[in-house]
């Protein structure tokens, strides 16, 4: 059977796949079951044979290939899997195997939580934002229209393998969207990770190698104590009530923007609104912008309407009675969610984004 969602035990294993107890768990309790791959255009042209190659027992499993970006994260996708899922008899036995970048965890897993009430799963990451993000937590979706994750469940897998090999394919551009997310979660619960990363020469996946399990630690830990986002789990959504309505902007445009590069944005715009609400100081804040930028490229970002972005955050599914509430900075290293914003406040942190982008 699969995980329920109050069924919160998923453990996040740090290991080589080969060492890891997937092999241990094809053998025992789905040794009799159908297993399917689900992989994107580029795992399965990098990731998918080591796969393979580390674990036995695979040879049969179906491989189903989605396009890869964040555009195909959408039902017409998750439509065509279900088909094939019913063409080859899956059931509640049998196992899904989500081998790839957050977006690839996101929708296999929303797609295995639904099919007959849930397939169990469990996720590879194999892009850095995979690892100390997405594939950990439970949190399954896909997008719906410009709204980001508008469709989803808590639904946990039966376990997240975190195997760092699968980085030496990853483009840098994909090195640094997970980076954005490890500063998120330095800002928001690690002033010490924070400290670290302020001394990194480069930001290239084998530098920041020695952090990736901190990071997804701290998110591990947030997700833990509160799984269905009550309380301080909303603390991620740091970077994100910004960012994502910024994501859901150029979404189905021709110019979209990366998750991370919205996060960045985001970041920059909401530490804004930390310092107007009396938390932050200045003095953090110009360090906090000023290492945004010196890290990530913020170039080539079409012009968004502020009239926009605030109907997309009024709308977005973590916000209630048309009040957009954020998670924002005490401190350097220390978040508080449910921050009230107002449409001046939002408008202001807009326009100080503004300056920042070239
Ligand atoms: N569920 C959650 O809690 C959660 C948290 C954060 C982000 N997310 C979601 O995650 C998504 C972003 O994840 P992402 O940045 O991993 O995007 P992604 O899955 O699109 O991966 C980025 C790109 O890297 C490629 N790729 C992945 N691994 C590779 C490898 N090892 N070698 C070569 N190429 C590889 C992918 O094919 C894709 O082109 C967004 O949709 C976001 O909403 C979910």
């Amino acid at each position: 059977m699969p995980k329920s969602s109050i069924d919160h035990s998923s453990p996040v294993i740090f290991s080589s796949l080969d060492e890891s107890p997937l092999q241990q768990l094809l053998d025992t309790e789905f040794v009799h079951s159908k297993k399917v791959i689900i992989v994107d255009e580029n795992t399965n042209e990098f990731c998918l044979e080591y796969l393979l190659t580390s674990i036995t027992g695979l040879e049969d499993a179906e491989v189903m290939m989605l396009p890869a970006g964040e555009e195909n994260k959408v039902l017409e996708i998750c439509f065509q899997v279900w088909e094939a899922l019913t063409e080859y008899g899956i059931g509640r036995k049998d196992l899904i195997i989500n081998l790839g970048g957050g977006v690839v965890t996101d929708t296999g897993g929303f797609i295995a939580a639904v099919f007959k009430r849930g397939v169990p799963f469990l996720h590879i990451p194999t892009s850095l934002l995979g690892m100390v993000d997405a594939a950990i937590g439970g949190k399954t979706g896909i997008d719906f229209g410009p709204y980001k994750n508008q469709l989803g469940t808590f639904t946990m897998p039966e376990m997240t393998i975190v195997d760092t090999a699968f980085l030496g394919t990853l483009p840098q551009e994909e090195v640094l969207n997970g980076f954005a997310e490890m500063v998120k979660h330095a800002l928001i619960a690690d002033i010490e990770l924070w400290n670290a990363f302020l001394q990194l020469e480069r930001i290239e996946a084998n530098e920041l190698m020695p952090f990736i399990e901190k990071s997804a630690a701290i998110k591990m830990q947030i997700v833990t104590e509160d799984p269905a986002e009550a309380g301080q789990r909303k603390l991620l959504n740091f970077g994100h009530t910004v960012g994502h309505a910024l994501e859901g902007c150029f979404l189905s445009t021709e110019t979209p923007i990366s998750h991370g590069l919205a996060v960045v944005l985001g970041m920059i715009a909401e530490v804004h609104l930390s310092v107007e609400l009396g938390y932050l100081s200045s003095h953090d804040q110009e360090l906090i912008v000023s290492s945004l930028k010196k890290w990530f490229p913020l170039i080539n970002i079409p012009v968004f309407e502020n009239e926009q972005v605030i109907q997309l955050m009024k709308n977005d599914k973590k916000n209630s009675e048309n009040k957009i509430k954020a998670a924002l900075l005490k401190k350097t290293g220390k978040g508080i969610f449910d921050q009230i914003s107002t449409d001046e406040g939002i408008l202001s942190a807009l326009d100080y984004l503004r300056q920042h982008i070239n």
